[in-house]
């Protein structure tokens, strides 16, 4: 590391993304991501993702209020995900200066982080080739040939209820159960023109979404997100409940094999809970939420997540 002193983070967040009256109520209640972070030693400062400019000039630069935010090595953390294409081609630009730069973008964690940090339809390719259970997907073409979707939805997934949702976003957002083929068509075609791009899978009756955290190759934590009643999405920002729990049968084993296959030191894999062989989800790397954990696994999480960051800022000098 260099010098004394706490190692600066930038967290790039995208107020955007949300209701302004929302945004007030975040600033308010604050972070206890950013409060522990503080906690463990790190110097962490909260930038939006509108006031930055990014450029090259002698060196890769982002440019906030007459400052750089690259003049000095820190480690970045972006929050990548977004409903509007403008947001998403700028932060594009933004996590592309600095992977250009001497710091280090500690949201990439992954081997390809642009085909694989994100897109779930390329999470399910891959972890598929591993052996996971997967379900059958179907991505949705653009604009007026998005219909096609429902001939394939026809020919390749079992008959409905259906689950739409955008390849690449978080929290639940956008996270459709459409049970007949109407709605499906009418949801495809009120999709369509977002350009979110978005993947069609059968909904599959579960128990809960099981997120597997992976720390150096080694399973130390799991959490278990249920929906709440007559509700079908099991993530807590969407009224979902989270318990500490033990993952069953070989998950722990194949979320290790996972992260081994994705060079990832830290990984959170999720799992459908379904019948007696969990079906792969999704993964997230260092922005998953462990706050629903408690006692000793939420430590654990913490520890291995503060190692993580120190371990990589301190790995590139
Ligand atoms: N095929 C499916 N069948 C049944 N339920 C599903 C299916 N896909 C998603 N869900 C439910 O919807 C929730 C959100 O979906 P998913 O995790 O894919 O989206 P997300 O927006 O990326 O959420 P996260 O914030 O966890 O990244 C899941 O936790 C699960 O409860
Ligand atoms: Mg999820």
């Amino acid at each position: 590391m260099h010098g004394a002193g706490p190692a600066p983070l930038v967290w790039i967040t995208t107020p955007d993304n949300y209701d302004p009256r929302v945004q007030e109520r975040l600033k308010r209640e604050g972070s206890g991501r950013v409060d522990m972070l503080r906690a463990a030693g790190f110097d962490v400062r909260v930038v939006h993702s509108c006031d930055i400019v990014p450029a090259w000039n002698g060196r890769p630069r982002l440019l906030h209020d007459g400052d750089d935010l690259l003049a000095k090595r820190a480690g970045f953390l972006v929050t990548s995900w977004t409903w509007d294409p403008g947001i998403a081609r700028h932060l594009e630009a933004v996590v592309r200066t600095i992977r250009a730069s001497d710091s280090v973008l500690l949201t990439d964690g992954t081997l390809d982080p642009d085909g694989l940090g994100t897109d779930k339809l390329a999470m399910y390719h891959h972890a598929a080739s591993l052996g996971a259970p997967v379900l059958p997907t179907v991505s949705v073409p653009f604009g007026r040939y998005a219909r096609r979707a429902l001939d394939a939805v026809r020919s390749e997934l079992p008959e409905g209820p259906y689950v739409v949702k955008p390849r690449s976003m978080a929290m639940g957002f956008g996270v459709l159960k459409a049970d007949t083929p109407q709605h499906l068509a009418a949801t495809v075609d009120l999709l369509a023109p977002s350009g979110l791009g978005c993947l069609v899978q059968p909904h599959l009756p579960n128990t809960g979404d099981l997120r597997v955290y992976v720390s150096e190759g080694k399973t130390v934590a799991a959490l278990l997100r249920r929906p709440g009643d007559e509700a079908y999405l099991a993530n807590v920002s969407q009224g979902g409940s989270g318990s500490v729990h033990e993952p069953p049968g070989d998950t722990a084993a194949s979320s290790e094999r996972l992260a081994r296959s994705l060079e990832a030191d830290y990984l959170c894999v999720d799992w459908l809970l379904a019948g007696d062989r969990p079906v792969f989800n999704e993964w997230m790397t260092v922005l998953a939420g462990y706050e629903d954990l408690k006692g000793a696994p939420r430590l654990r999480v913490e520890a291995a997540l503060v190692d993580h960051i120190r371990h990589r800022l301190s790995a590139a000098t």
